[in-house]
């Protein structure tokens, strides 16, 4: 099947290329079956929306140093974290971040729930961080679509219908591709593609990107226009 093909390439690709990110557990651990700390997981998912990655790596690691476990991070004082998070900006994310915390250890005994359905019910966590957290966590085969992904979608299947409106059908593309097949490995591997490869501008096609014999976009010359944003 075509889909498993274009998701194995890109494991394949992933497992020689992946990030190294402080929230990621490295293939040693992996290769021990240890999972990646969901609390580490969560909260690089809130420092990341609207951050980019080197931005949140120095206001990750020093997070985890003053709270190292979610229990930590409820018992602080929320003027302590929103000092702590000054320069990450959106301050309801922190705010969020405390009240999910607090949520955590006051409501399921500090304990983050595994599915993404019962993750959506936190405080702060909408349906991408919900999918984000179990498919890399627990390997839940969630589907999970950040603007790294639109792009690649767009690309992948030369879409040019313009954004907002053509959301709905490239989460379609994006889940018909998930595999159930190391789902978080997955996300990741999607997420890394678009930061490293398939990038917004000056793309790094040739001979790097594992999907570019399939990439309809690469075929037709047109993968640098995608996607097409409605003018306002
Ligand atoms: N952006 C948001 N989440 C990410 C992740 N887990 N890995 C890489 N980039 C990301």
């Amino acid at each position: 099947e075509q889909g498993e093909d274009l998701a194995d390439s890109l494991l394949d690709w992933y497992d020689g290329n992946a990030r190294t990110l402080p929230w990621r557990t490295s293939p040693q651990d992996k290769a021990d079956g240890l999972k990646p700390d969901p609390y580490e997981v969560w909260l690089s998912e809130i420092m990341l929306q609207q951050t980019t990655v080197a931005t949140v790596i120095p206001y990750f690691e020093k997070f985890i140093a003053k709270w190292p476990t979610v229990t930590a991070l409820a018992d602080a004082e929320l003027d302590d974290v929103l000092v702590d998070w000054a320069g990450l900006g959106y301050y309801a994310r922190a705010r969020n971040l405390y009240k999910c915390a607090q949520f955590v250890r006051d409501e399921l005994d500090g304990v983050f729930p595994e599915t993404s359905e019962e993750l959506r019910k936190l405080p702060g966590i909408g349906p991408y961080t919900a999918a984000a957290i179990a498919a890399i966590v627990h390997d839940e085969a969630a589907t999970v679509v950040d603007g790294n992904v639109e792009r690649v979608m767009a690309r992948l299947f030369n879409v040019d219908t313009p954004l907002p409106d053509v959301r709905p059908e490239l989460r379609d593309l994006a889940e018909a591709l998930t595999p159930s097949h190391r789902p978080g490995d997955y996300a990741q591997a999607v997420m890394d593609l678009g930061a490293t490869i398939c990038t917004p501008k000056a793309l790094k096609c040739d001979g790097r990107c594992p999907w570019q014999d399939f990439c309809i976009s690469a075929k037709a010359g047109t993968s640098e226009e995608l996607p097409k944003r409605l003018k306002k």
